[in-house]
């Protein structure tokens, strides 16, 4: 999250300003400034205008411990890039480092005793104190799997120390207690560098950093734990597959590191209520940190579809593969159809597909995987809507894919749940075949929302809440109707007509 015009920078420049007039080397404030940022979310917006010299003297204090202990980590992990551009080691050697990390390591001492503050004097020292230690302990581990309590005692250490004391110079602002905003702040710094972590395997994110870093630096951490991947001799390519791939139950090891990410989130939002007493921007704060993480890993995910299509002799382009296919003249189509074989009894087919791709649980990870605009606009809502969202969107997408992907399903994760169900996975059915599946599916549906159970997860819980909300049967009607019209490809020669279309596949949604 980029802070300038909200006046942090603003203000840790005119109170760096002071210093360097002084003698002091204040590092050029340009970064993200998390640490200070996390001390102001936590001051209650109308306190915050009136903050001091002194907390801001602090909280350059800890910007600038931060940025010297990058200029020392890169050293320590020989790294070549940071911020999207070479290291300071990399460009200048180690010695001129070494000492530029110095200098604001001893200037942030200056500007942590201008903060006027015995208790947070005594916090930073101790915060920076820790950072060493943790960087020490992770220096002695590189290499070697760590327990989970290892692991995160040398987070805590390495970066949560510094959000400890921002916190604390929030707190001594709003009258919480001391160690209980060490603590949080310390919990947060550590969800930040876990973030931070999960993100490295992500090679496609914008971090400015170098992807695999961590893996090639042989740093342990809690995904490689979540993929059972405990050395550090495989190329990077196999390490991305294995953290990738879906295990036993059905999540990769990436989905499951990013369930925890949004459970220590949650954790933290509500302990931040309660020591805090208020609803503070460090929620949004902590948001948007998982919120990069979901993002790095949903571009990973779709890459990775994408690719999977290609592998599978599938044409993508943007859009993907349904918008490659209406694109495409309709004798190519025919051709790669091909013949259907021992295809099962059209219901039975689509209620196996259908259950396969499971319950609510698989569709919140479909949504988020496949989604982009409605996951973005469902997180607006509280959790039993948002699962709503969701189980709509999978059951629209399932009947929508009936047509469009027919023997092939569309997407990786629609692959895979169906592969199960599919003999012809592969080939496309004739459209008298797509015909009588889409009908089966319409009587099911039909079923199910008078309240037979079908046995299909998807089926009974959807229509099941649409009945219990008062949602119309009449859309699912219109929407299968939509979808159906996709067999007869056709050009719309009037807005009337078009109208049509996207009211029943689009609008009744
Ligand atoms: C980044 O971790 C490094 C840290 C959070 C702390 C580094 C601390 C020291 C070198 C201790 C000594 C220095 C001082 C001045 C206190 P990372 O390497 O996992 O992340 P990266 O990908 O950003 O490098
Ligand atoms: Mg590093």
């Amino acid at each position: 999250m980029r802070v300038e015009g909200t006046g942090i920078c603003d203000r840790l420049r005119a109170v760096g300003a002071a210093f360097e007039a002084d003698g002091v080397a204040v590092p050029p404030l340009e970064g993200k400034l998390l640490r200070p940022a996390l001390a102001l979310a936590l001051v209650p917006p109308p306190l915050r205008s009136a903050l001091d010299d002194g907390f801001w003297a602090g909280a350059l204090a800890i910007q600038m411990v931060h940025e010297a202990s990058l200029l020392h980590d890169d050293i320590l992990d020989e790294a070549e890039t940071r911020r999207g551009t070479g290291t300071v080691v990399a460009r200048q050697g180690v010695g001129p480092a070494l000492v530029l990390g110095d200098r604001y390591l001893t200037g942030a001492y200056r500007a942590a005793a201008g903060a006027g503050d015995a208790a947070f004097l005594r916090v930073f020292i101790e915060a920076v104190e820790r950072t060493v230690a943790g960087e020490v302990a992770q220096e002695r581990a590189r290499g070697r799997a760590l327990s989970e309590a290892d692991y995160r005692r040398v987070i805590r250490g390495k970066s949560g120390e510094l959000f400890g004391a921002a916190a604390v110079l929030a707190a001594a602002r709003c009258g919480a207690g001391t160690e209980a905003a060490r603590a949080l702040g310390c919990g947060a710094g550590a969800l930040y560098q876990m973030v931070d972590d999960f993100l490295d395997y992500c090679p496609r994110a914008a971090t400015g950093k170098e992807p695999f870093q961590d893996y090639r630096q042989r740093k342990y951490t809690f995904v490689l734990r979540e993929a059972g991947v405990a050395d550090f001799t495989r190329p990077t390519e196999a390490v991305h597959r294995a953290l990738f791939t879906p295990g036993a139950g059905g999540r990769s090891a990436m989905e499951r590191a990013l369930e925890r990410l949004r459970m220590e989130r949650d954790r933290l939002t509500a302990r931040g209520e309660v020591v805090f007493g208020h609803e503070s921007g460090f929620a949004v704060l902590l948001a948007a940190w998982v919120a990069a993480a979901e993002a790095g890993f949903r571009v990973e995910v779709e890459a990775w579809s994408e690719a999977a299509e290609v592998r599978n002799g599938v044409a993508t382009r943007p859009g993907g593969v349904a918008a490659a296919r209406a694109t495409e003249p309709s004798g190519e189509r025919r051709r790669r159809r091909g013949p259907v074989g021992h295809a099962p009894a059209p219901e039975a087919w689509v209620a196996d597909a259908a259950r396969a791709l499971g319950g609510p649980e698989a569709w919140a990870a479909y949504f988020g995987r496949h989604s982009k605009s409605f996951r973005f606009a469902s997180l607006l809502l509280p959790s039993g809507p948002r699962a709503d969202v969701q189980g709509v969107y999978a059951f629209c997408r399932f009947t929508d894919d009936l047509v469009d992907e027919a023997g092939a399903a569309s997407g990786a994760v629609m692959r895979r749940a169906h592969a199960a169900a599919l003999s012809d996975a592969a080939v496309r059915p004739p459209d008298p075949e797509v015909r009588a599946r889409l009908e089966a599916w319409g009587e099911l549906c039909q079923a199910a929302y008078q309240g037979t159970r079908t046995g299909v997860p998807l089926l009974d819980t959807v229509l099941g809440r649409m009945r219990a909300e008062g949602v119309p049967f009449q859309y699912v009607g219109d929407l299968l109707a939509g979808v159906a019209m996709d067999l007869e490809p056709t050009t719309y020669p009037t807005w009337a007509e078009l109208e049509v279309y996207t009211y029943r596949v689009a609008s009744v949604v």
